[in-house]
C-alpha cells in the first residue's frame, strides 16, 4: 500500500502568532521523535491581513529564547479546499473553530476540526489565548500551552486513533 503521511493544519486568526507557533513546535516534536515524513504540518489564518508575512517578531523572539527554536513560515489564509487536503484541523480558539465550521457549507468535515486545547495534558485552558495585543508574558504562555497540546497530540497520533 502506498505510504500516505498524516496531515495537520493549525489555524488561528492572523497566522502570525499562535498557529505558526503550533506548526513549528509540532515539527520540532516530530523531528525529535523520528517521525519526519509521517506527519506533515501547515498553518493558516482565518483573516487575510497578514498574508505573506513571517511569524510575529515577538513570537519568534520568545521561541528562540525559551525553546531555542527558529520559527519558519509565511502566513496564508484558510481556504475551503483545506478541508479535503488535511486529515486534522486544529483551531486555536472557539471563534476560529466556529469560523472554520461555517466554511464547511455541506457539513461534511466537522469530524476533522478540533480545538487545539483538547490535546492538553497539563494545562486546563480550553483555548489558546491571542497574545497579539498583550505583553511578552502572553507569548511565553502560548509557547508553554502549545508545547503541552502538541505533545498530547503527538501521543494521541502515535497511540490510538491514527496509525502513523
Ligand atoms: P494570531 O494573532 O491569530 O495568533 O496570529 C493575531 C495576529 C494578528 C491579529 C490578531 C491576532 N490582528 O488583528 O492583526
Amino acid at each position: 500500500m502506498p505510504y500516505k503521511p498524516y496531515k495537520l493544519l493549525f489555524v488561528c486568526l492572523g497566522n502570525i502568532c499562535r498557529s505558526p507557533a503550533a506548526e513549528n513546535i509540532m515539527n520540532h516534536l516530530i523531528e525529535q521523535n523520528g517521525l519526519q515524513g509521517k506527519v506533515l504540518c501547515d498553518s493558516a489564518g482565518m483573516g487575510s491581513w497578514h498574508v505573506g508575512h513571517p511569524p510575529d517578531r515577538r513570537m519568534t523572539a520568545a521561541a528562540l529564547k525559551k525553546l531555542n527554536l527558529q520559527f519558519k513560515g509565511t502566513a496564508r489564509q484558510f481556504q475551503p479546499s483545506d478541508f479535503e487536503a488535511f486529515d486534522l484541523i486544529l483551531a486555536m480558539d472557539k471563534e476560529n473553530y466556529y469560523d472554520i465550521l461555517r466554511l464547511d457549507q455541506q457539513r461534511q468535515y466537522g469530524h476533522k476540526v478540533k480545538l487545539m486545547c483538547d490535546y492538553c495534558r497539563t494545562f486546563s485552558d480550553r483555548e489558546v489565548p491571542d497574545p497579539y495585543y498583550g505583553g511578552p508574558e502572553g507569548f511565553n504562555y502560548v509557547l508553554d500551552l502549545l508545547l503541552d497540546a502538541c505533545s498530547g497530540l503527538l501521543e494521541e497520533l502515535q497511540t490510538q486513533q491514527w496509525p502513523i
